[in-house]
This record gives structure tokens, C-alpha cells and sequence, in this order.
């Protein structure tokens, strides 16, 4: 069987979790394919709201099978953290969560050296969720990295204590003031090793490719979004792995003739949490009142989520480079009583007109070109089927279908799984 993709199309926080949790049922397989504890992926139902880090988002359905892949790095600290708040939800997740033997291992001084990094900076920091993400990536791709697999060799421990070791005097080499006492860490850190040695390590691609053979259904669930992507977001205000559709081969070994559907996910408008340029952000009421209504804050880092409108130019240019088959549109509900709402169909770019989404996005280059549509009054939260929607939410979405040649087939109108409607 092919493998379908579920990948964000803006800068992280679209919906992922919710959507994979729902779509969960059609799927005997969920797997994790990039990213690690910078992403939150928050799933409701019966009345309770669970956040996902590392953990992917098919856990809470009884008969799927959920794998961290590869291309994913793993914080066990934050991981046996996770597993912790399962506990109480009686999941078995030694039968239900496995992890390639060749995702890597963040360690306790990676989130340090994350720290120092981002301080050497100053103005010019990411805003990085200090999850240790970046360095982890550096090392993945210095060939220094940890991974599970060297967890089951004889000498793990010493090569854990040559890497700590390196990073402690890469960290005063950044000449900032880091207090840290790297002991308690350690300890904390060979605990939640040992605990997660309780856990199935796999060869993944070997697994996955079984898997195909056998005709069992497979989901891959993306983490962050396209304008996060290493290569095509909005570099160097960017995490530090493929967020796009071709991350999904490398991070789990499936091969691209094996991709099926891609589902793009995106917000009715746009939010953007840390720093980096944003075209359509607004600084207004307009602005406040999408923060308040859509509660957006950092799932993760609690920070404040920046909003804006809707930018079709950035939309198009994510959906080329994934690959969309099928959108699903998220927090529509979030734009009720807005009289009317702007959409972004082009810039001004040094001067010039252009429908591209092109090399350098900031605010002294760019500047967002809008087109208004009208907004509606309903509050769209109840709403079951999409014939109860008002004409003017119905517009927005054959609006969109139209701009970006895609069919929006999924529409979510509020947090909750059963807020959920299919086209
Ligand atoms: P992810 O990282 O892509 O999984 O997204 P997050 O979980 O970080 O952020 C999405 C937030 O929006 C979460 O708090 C969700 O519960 C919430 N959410 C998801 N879909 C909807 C929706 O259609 N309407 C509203 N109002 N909230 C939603
Ligand atoms: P999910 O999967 C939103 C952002 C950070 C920062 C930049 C780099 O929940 O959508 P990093 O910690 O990777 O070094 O941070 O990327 N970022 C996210 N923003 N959602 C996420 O994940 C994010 N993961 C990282 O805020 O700007
Ligand atoms: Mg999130």
C-alpha cells in the first residue's frame, strides 16, 4: 500500500495533531518523519486536551501502531515526560510505540548548547524553542551524533561522554553566561534512557517497507511547516530539518514513487511564533482579536502566537513544493464577526509586482498586496455539515479552492475531534 503525508503549509501550528488524530481511524500506521520536542501537536476529545511532542499523533486510537522515524530527534527526558502523561490513559505503548534504531539522541548539552547559540545572537536570535533541535541536526549532519541504535553497542557511554565533552567547550567558546549544572542533567538524562530502553527500537525503513508489502495503511505526519523548511522556509529564521513532502522519504526511508496522498494543512489566516519576517502579520486590532478568539499561544513555549492575514502567495508556493493532493482548512471558525477579511494575493517586491514567493521576504523588500472578500457574522463552532455554513464562509473556501487549484476536502470548525467536517 502507498503512504499518504499530512504536512503544515505555514510556519508550524496548523492543526496537525487534531487531524491526524482524526484521519487515525483510516490508518493502521502513524510515523513521525522530522522535527522532535519543538513541536506541540494538541488532539481534544472527550472533554480533554493532551499535547504531543515526540509522541505522534495516533497514540490515543487503540489499534494503531505509531513509529518515530529516522529523520526525528528524540529528547528522552522530554520523551519519558510524555509517556508519564499517558499513564493515566491507559495506552500501551510498549506495544504501540516503536523508534528507528537511526533517530538521533538530543542531549543535555545540545538544549545547552541551543541556549548559548541563541544568546550569542542577541537581536538576531531565531526564537528557537531552546529544545536543543539545531545542534542536534549539526551533529546529525557533522557525523558526531547519538543515535538509538548505539544505545544496544557496548560502548555507548563512552561515546555520549566524547560528545558531551566537545560540546561543554563549544559552549564556553560562545562566551556567553549559561548556568548549568551539567550532573543533575546527566542524571536526569541516563534515567529517562534506561526507561526508554523499555521501548522497541527498530530499523524502521525495513519495518516500513514490510509494512507497505502487507498492505497496511501508513500516515506520515509532518511536524513544523513548509516556511519552516531548512531549504525552502524563510531561511535562517527556519528550523533545522525538511518540514516538506521530501522529508517525509528521508526521515522514514520511503521512496517517493510510494507517496500517495498529500494532505497540506493551513489556517483560515496565518500565525508565527518567534522571529523571523512575516508579510501579513498585523500589529492592530484586527490582529488582537485573531490572538484572542483563536487562543493562539505556543503550545510548547506558551509564547504569544504573531497573527495575520491569509497569504495565498506563501499558500501556492507550499503546496508546489509538497505536492498537494487535498487541503484542509483549520480555524475558520476563529474569523467569525470580522466585516470583512483580506487575503494576500501578491507583493510589491523592490518595486516590482510579483506572484512568487521570492528569495528574501523582509518588510524592506515586501510589502503585501490584498484583495477583500467579505467576512460573516456565524459562529460556525456547531455546525455539522457544511450546507449550514453562511454564503460568505462557503465563498472563502471556493475563493481559496480557485486561487490555489486544490480542493479543501476537510474543514475544521473548532478544537474538538467532532469538530470536523468532511467534503
Ligand atoms: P499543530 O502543531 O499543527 O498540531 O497545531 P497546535 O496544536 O500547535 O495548534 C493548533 C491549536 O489550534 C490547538 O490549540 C488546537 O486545539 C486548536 N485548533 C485546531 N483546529 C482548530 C479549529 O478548527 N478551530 C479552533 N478554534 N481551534 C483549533
Ligand atoms: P509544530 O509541529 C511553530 C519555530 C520556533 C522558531 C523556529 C526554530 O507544533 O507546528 P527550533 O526550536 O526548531 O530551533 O525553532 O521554528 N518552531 C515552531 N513554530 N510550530 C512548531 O512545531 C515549531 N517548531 C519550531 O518558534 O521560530
Ligand atoms: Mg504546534
Amino acid at each position: 500500500m502507498a503512504v499518504d503525508l499530512l504536512l503544515g503549509l505555514q510556519w508550524g501550528d496548523e492543526g496537525k495533531g487534531k487531524i491526524v488524530d482524526v484521519l487515525t481511524a483510516n490508518y493502521n500506521i502513524i510515523a513521525r518523519f522530522q522535527g522532535g520536542p519543538n513541536a506541540g501537536h494538541t488532539l481534544e476529545f472527550d472533554g480533554i486536551k493532551h499535547v504531543l511532542r515526540t509522541i505522534p499523533s495516533g497514540i490515543f486510537h487503540e489499534n494503531s501502531l505509531n513509529v518515530i522515524g529516522n529523520g526525528v530527534v528524540v529528547d528522552p527526558v522530554v520523551f519519558v515526560k510524555e509517556l508519564e502523561g499517558l499513564d493515566k490513559f491507559n495506552i500501551d505503548y510498549k506495544k504501540k510505540l516503536v523508534i528507528s534504531r537511526k533517530a538521533h539522541i538530543i542531549l543535555p548539552t545540545h538544549r545547552l548548547l541551543d541556549a548559548a547559540s541563541e544568546a550569542s545572537k542577541g537581536k538576531a536570535k531565531i526564537g528557537s524553542t531552546l529544545k536543543g533541535i539545531g545542534p542536534t541536526y549539526m551533529d546529525k549532519t557533522g557525523r558526531n551524533g547519538l543515535r538509538f541504535g548505539d544505545l544496544e553497542m557496548d560502548d555507548w557511554k563512552e561515546k555520549y561522554r566524547n560528545l558531551a565533552d566537545k560540546h561543554e567547550s563549544m559552549i564556553s567558546f560562545y562566551n556567553v553566561d549559561i548556568q548549568y549544572d551539567l550532573e543533575d542533567l546527566e542524571k536526569e538524562f541516563f534515567a529517562a534512557v534506561k526507561k526508554l530502553r523499555e521501548l522497541k527500537f527498530i530499523d524502521s525503513e525495513e519495518f516500513l517497507h514490510q509494512a507497505q508489502k502487507n498492505n497496511q495503511t501508513i500516515l506520515a505526519e509532518g511536524a513544523q511547516g513548509s516556511l519552516l523548511d531548512i531549504d525552502f522556509g524563510t531561511y535562517p529564521y527556519v528550523t533545522s530539518s525538511n518540514t516538506t513532502a521530501a522529508g517525509a522519504c528521508t526521515g522514514l526511508g520511503i521512496a517517493p514513487n510510494q507517496i500517495n496522498e498529500v494532505f497540506g494543512i493551513f489556517k483560515a489566516y496565518t500565525t508565527r511564533v518567534g522571529g523571523g519576517p512575516f508579510p501579513t502579520e498585523l500589529f492592530d486590532e484586527d490582529g488582537k482579536t485573531m490572538a484572542k478568539n483563536g487562543n493562539e499561544f505556543g503550545a510548547v513555549t506558551g509564547r504569544p502566537r504573531r497573527c495575520g492575514w491569509l497569504d495565498l502567495v506563501a499558500l501556492k508556493y507550499a503546496v508546489q513544493v509538497n505536492g498537494v493532493t487535498q487541503l484542509m482548512m483549520m480555524k475558520g471558525d476563529v474569523l467569525s464577526g470580522f466585516e470583512t477579511l483580506k487575503v494576500c494575493t501578491g507583493y510589491t517586491y523592490k518595486g516590482e509586482e510579483i506572484s512568487h514567493f521570492p528569495f528574501n521576504i523582509e518588510e524592506e523588500n515586501l510589502s503585501p498586496i490584498y484583495t477583500e472578500v467579505k467576512g460573516w457574522k456565524e459562529d460556525l463552532t456547531k455546525m455539522t455539515d457544511e450546507s449550514e455554513f453562511p454564503q460568505e464562509f462557503k465563498d472563502y473556501i471556493t475563493y481559496i479552492e480557485k486561487e490555489i487549484e486544490v480542493p479543501i476536502k476537510i474543514v475544521s470548525v473548532g478544537p474538538d475531534r467532532k469538530q470536523t467536517i468532511m467534503r
